[in-house]
């Protein structure tokens, strides 16, 4: 299937601190953004790279211009199995996550028939994870999500009100069995015509609606339609606070141990 790939970048990365957008921020002597566009050509499925970064940010502008000229000389052509050097295209992201994703949308090229939604901040996603998601919906799944075995115990809470208040500031509500839970991560994959009428429902949202929205895969989940799921991987990591940032600069350096 005509696959597109999109990238959101478009966060603002306050909770690492760097005062900059976390697409710039550097792991390994290169900008995060850079890492997850390699990791996306690298894995050879994408016809197309749409990256949402923040708007009128052109410094991650020309980055992708850079990146796409490169594709098309350079090592990465050759290294996308199947030969196919994706068009990359750049769009300027909103101000939540969905709005970067529907920015996107709109971009694709005509024909296209699935797409991935990745978070540029999973800069190190093992090609397999790609592949894995890919497979799934050549073979019919209309929607499809990495997952990883949660490790904690995960419980639901609500803040303490009354007299409680003075002893802790939040109240347990329920233990969810962990067996049956899954931290989800990026690339999600979508028959097209699902992600966008996900996204179209979304549009209509109210603000406190669209705040719980966190990924893509729980706008289809409203819709009904059935969301299947793949094995992630822990290179996957999302970075979004400096431990995570020494995490992945180790990774860099070396295979998981
Ligand atoms: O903030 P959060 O952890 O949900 O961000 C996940 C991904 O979504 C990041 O890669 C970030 O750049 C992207 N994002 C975006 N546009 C926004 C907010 C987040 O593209 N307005």
């Amino acid at each position: 299937a005509a696959t597109a790939v999109i990238v959101v970048a478009a966060g603002s990365g306050q909770r690492l601190g760097y005062g900059m957008p976390k697409a710039k921020v550097p792991l390994g002597g290169e900008s995060i953004l850079t890492h997850a566009l390699r990791g996306v050509a690298a894995a050879g499925i994408a016809r197309q790279i749409c990256v949402a970064v923040p708007a009128g940010d052109e410094e991650l502008e020309l980055l992708c211009e850079s990146f796409a000229r490169d594709l098309g000389s350079g090592p990465h052509a050759a290294s996308g199995g199947g030969g196919q050097v994706p068009v990359v295209t750049v769009v300027d992201g909103g101000t939540s996550r969905a709005d970067s994703v529907r920015a996107a949308l709109a971009a694709l090229l005509p024909g296209t028939e699935a797409v991935l939604v990745h978070d540029a901040a999973r800069a190190l996603t093992p090609e397999s994870v790609f592949h894995r998601v890919v497979a799934a919906i050549a073979a019919g799944a209309e929607a499809v999500i990495p997952v990883m075995p949660v490790v904690d115990t995960v419980k639901t809470v609500e803040p303490t009100t009354g007299e409680s208040a003075t002893v802790a500031p939040e109240l347990v509500t329920g233990t969810a069995p962990r067996e049956t839970l899954r931290a989800v991560q990026t690339p999600q994959g979508f028959a097209l015509a699902t992600l966008q009428r996900a996204h179209t429902a979304a549009a209509a949202f109210d603000a406190a609606q669209a705040a719980a929205v966190t990924d893509d895969a729980m706008l289809v989940e409203l819709l009904g339609v059935p969301v299947h799921a793949v094995r992630g991987a822990s290179q996957s990591l999302k970075i979004t606070t400096p431990l995570d940032l020494i995490i992945a600069e180790g990774l860099l350096e070396g295979p998981l141990g």
